[in-house]
């Protein structure tokens, strides 16, 4: 059984507002692909857009920048492996969805390959015109379709993280494998002035 449920887009944002390190998906024409990115920011909240670095030399971009679209996908704590695989492999060479065993969902709006098995959101999105970006910087800007994230851990548009939901915790790449999980909750205190 799913946990996911849909995010209202003026909340889409909030989903990789903290930086997590995500996984973007891609397809096209029979052929689809997945790979990790920890650059990747909200740059408007409504119509909801993002940006996401996706070097040219990868094959997820030559897929995105064919099909117009790709898919943003927060994978948790539990998938930390998966994410190092996907990001460290090249979608040129294998399905990587064959190789690693990772299950699809069909996206709703734009029928992107997207993740929810040890996963806490997905995003899907259609790619803006920015032929200077992407050329100049590789960053790769979006506009946000669809959103839904897993409720046991993303409810009424805000994160909740808490040892019950350990595995779908969000990842941070410190870099060469070694990631920190969002596992500790504070809420900022108002200062007297
Ligand atoms: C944790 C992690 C984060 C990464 N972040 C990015 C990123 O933000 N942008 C990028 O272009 N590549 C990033 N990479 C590298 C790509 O995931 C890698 O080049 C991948 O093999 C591309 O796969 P593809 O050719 O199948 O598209 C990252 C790799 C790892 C392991």
């Amino acid at each position: 059984m799913s946990h996911f449920r849909p995010v209202k887009l003026e909340h889409a944002s909030r989903l990789i507002n903290h930086g997590p390190t995500v996984l973007v998906t891609s397809a096209h024409e029979g052929r689809r692909n997945v790979m990790a990115a920890a650059w990747s920011m909200p740059v408007e909240f409504t119509p909801p857009r993002i940006a996401v670095v996706i070097d040219k030399r990868t094959y997820t971009r030559e897929l995105a920048a064919a099909s117009g679209t790709f898919g943003i996908i927060v994978p948790g704590a539990a998938m930390i492996d998966l994410t190092y695989a996907v990001g460290t492999s090249s979608g040129r060479e294998i399905d990587k969805f064959d190789a690693f065993g990772i299950e699809t969902v069909k996206g709703p709006v734009l029928g992107l390959p997207l993740i929810e098995t040890n996963c806490s959101a997905w995003l899907e999105c259609r790619l803006i015109d920015e032929k200077h970006t992407e050329d100049a910087y590789d960053t790769c800007f979006a506009e946000v379709v669809a959103a839904a994230a897993d409720a046991r851990v993303f409810v009424d548009g805000h994160w909740t993280v808490d040892e019950s939901n350990q595995p779908l915790h969000t990842i941070h790449h410190l870099g060469a494998g070694k990631f920190v999980r969002a596992s500790s909750m504070q809420l900022a205190k108002p200062l007297a002035r």
